[in-house]
């Protein structure tokens, strides 16, 4: 039989697939999310997500020192902060000796290259677990993008690289690049979460920060996961307001959103593979059902495949000792 093209040919040995490989992950493309708790010598796993911790600034510090010579650029902060500190007004979220500001200080301190990108949002302040102040059971857009203005603020005093604002109220992107520059801070960076769908793949998060709603859930704010043109009129509207890079979240299943926007967009696009999608993977891997390290680095690399120039992912320091063992 004559076979013009026998596509095999291309897949006939290690060599010529090596060659022929249009993605290729590298250490470059992650951001490692940690959270952070009070105290000190505090190391504390989440259940729902094995192998992540909660730990205290000290901790975080050395760990924060291992991830840069891991090869990992990037981190993504987000704090657990104590009961008694949490209002409605979120002001704890900008008090200059907070958890978060003390945090970024000191890891900028420790490791000054690391681009630090801390999570802007009122959840982790907030009584009542949502990402915007309450009224009458309602989140309140223009006071909340108030608020995150102010945060914003004392983020880049503290020496952050690139804001990160997850709250997707309107017009934050806008008012956070206004005051940024106001301030001088002219090289500070935002990272947008443009496109963020109300998803129930965030559980595990919200157990490692106690940040679950206490009333009603996140629709009002986050995406409907049945629509994609709203991905992308919210995604341009962040980039028109002066975001640097763009965020999809969640990662996998949402990947046909990363594509799209992928055409259509010219700036980086980041990625959320999130908190229940590594509890997905870790728990099939631990019943033996998935080979953890085989699916790692596969759903990475499909992430990246589908257009992300960056993933902020639970997997990264494992990932970079995967590729670099
Ligand atoms: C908070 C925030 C969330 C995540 C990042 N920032 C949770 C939420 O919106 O409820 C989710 C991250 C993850 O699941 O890994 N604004």
């Amino acid at each position: 039989m004559i076979l013009y093209n026998r596509n095999r040919r291309l897949r006939t040995n290690q060599a010529i697939r090596d060659l022929v490989r249009e993605t290729t992950l590298t250490t470059n493309d992650f951001i490692m999310p940690i959270f952070i708790a009070e105290g000190e010598n505090v190391k504390e796993e989440i259940s729902s997500m094995p192998g992540i911790y909660r730990q205290s600034l000290d901790l975080t510090v050395k760990e924060v020192k291992e991830l840069w010579s891991l090869g990992i650029k990037a981190v993504n902060i987000y704090v657990k902060i104590n009961e008694n500190l949490k209002d409605n007004t979120g002001k704890e979220a900008w008090n200059k000796d907070g958890l978060m500001q003390k945090s970024i200080k000191a890891i900028k301190n420790a490791v000054p290259e690391m681009v630090i990108m801390p999570d802007v949002a009122l959840d982790p302040y907030s009584i009542y677990g949502h990402d915007g102040i309450v009224e009458d059971n309602k989140i309140i857009n223009d006071l909340t993008v108030d608020a995150l203005v102010k945060m914003s603020l004392s983020h880049a005093e503290a020496g952050a690289d690139f804001i990160a604002p997850s709250d997707m109220m309107d017009g934050r992107v806008a008012a956070i690049r206004e005051a940024l520059e106001e301030n001088g801070f002219h090289e500070v960076g935002i990272m947008s979460y443009a496109a963020k769908y109300a998803s129930s793949y965030y559980g595990p998060f919200r157990d490692a920060l106690g940040s679950a709603p206490g009333f009603g859930d996140k629709k009002t704010y986050q995406m409907d996961y049945g629509n994609s043109k709203e991905a992308i009129n919210e995604t341009l509207k962040d980039i028109e307001e002066g975001a640097d890079i763009v965020m999809v979240k969640p990662g996998l299943p949402y990947l046909d959103i990363v594509s799209k926007l992928n055409e259509i967009v010219d700036v980086p696009i980041s990625v959320f593979q999130v908190s229940g999608e590594y509890a997905m993977i870790k728990a099939a891997a631990k019943n033996g059902w998935l080979d953890n390290d085989k699916i790692v680095i596969e759903s990475l690399t499909c992430i990246k495949r589908a257009g992300a120039s960056l993933i902020s992912t639970y997997f990264a320091k494992e990932a970079a000792k995967l590729l670099n063992p």
